[in-house]
């Protein structure tokens, strides 16, 4: 009877999560799991030469307009499915929270008018740009 009970509640809650994604509304922490967690990993430790690291490094990205740009650009983030809203605020939340280290409270935070700016400019090149924006001198 429990494991029924607890059963329905999963399918629920997947349930719940699914049709959030439909229409829109879910939080960004709840969109960070669903579209990118799989490939970044939970706290964003992603896989060593597969998938960068994000933890206490991306914030470095920030110091320059084109750096902001190239966090939109990839194409995880300029290809998903989610609206440029969602974008924005799943990046103000995974920011500081991935790197605390880097990305103060008082950080410039993403509007839907940036991101839908920056995902209409794909990145040519990708790799060398990164290096290029990490390489910076602060
Ligand atoms: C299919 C796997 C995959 C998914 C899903 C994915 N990413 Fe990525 N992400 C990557 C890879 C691989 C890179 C390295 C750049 C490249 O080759 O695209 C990357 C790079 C990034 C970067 C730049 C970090 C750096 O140090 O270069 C950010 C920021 C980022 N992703 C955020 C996200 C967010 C936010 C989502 C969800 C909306 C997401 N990604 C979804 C695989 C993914």
């Amino acid at each position: 009877m429990f494991r029924t009970a607890s059963g329905i509640l999963v399918l629920i809650v997947v349930q719940f999560f699914a049709m959030g994604d439909a229409v829109g509304g879910n939080t960004a922490p709840v969109n960070y799991i669903l579209h990118c967690q799989g490939c970044h990993r939970p706290g964003g430790g992603g896989y060593p030469g597969i998938v960068p690291n994000m933890r206490n490094q991306v914030g470095l990205f920030l110091r320059s307009r084109d750096g902001r740009a190239f966090l939109v650009q990839v194409p995880g983030v300029s290809q998903s499915s989610l609206s440029d809203a969602e974008l924005a605020a799943l990046m103000n939340w995974m920011l500081p929270e991935f790197d605390p280290l880097h990305v103060t409270s008082d950080f410039k935070r993403f509007t839907a008018d940036e991101v839908r700016e920056y995902r209409s400019t794909p990145i040519i090149e990708l790799r060398a740009r990164r290096r290029k924006l990490l390489s910076l001198e602060r």
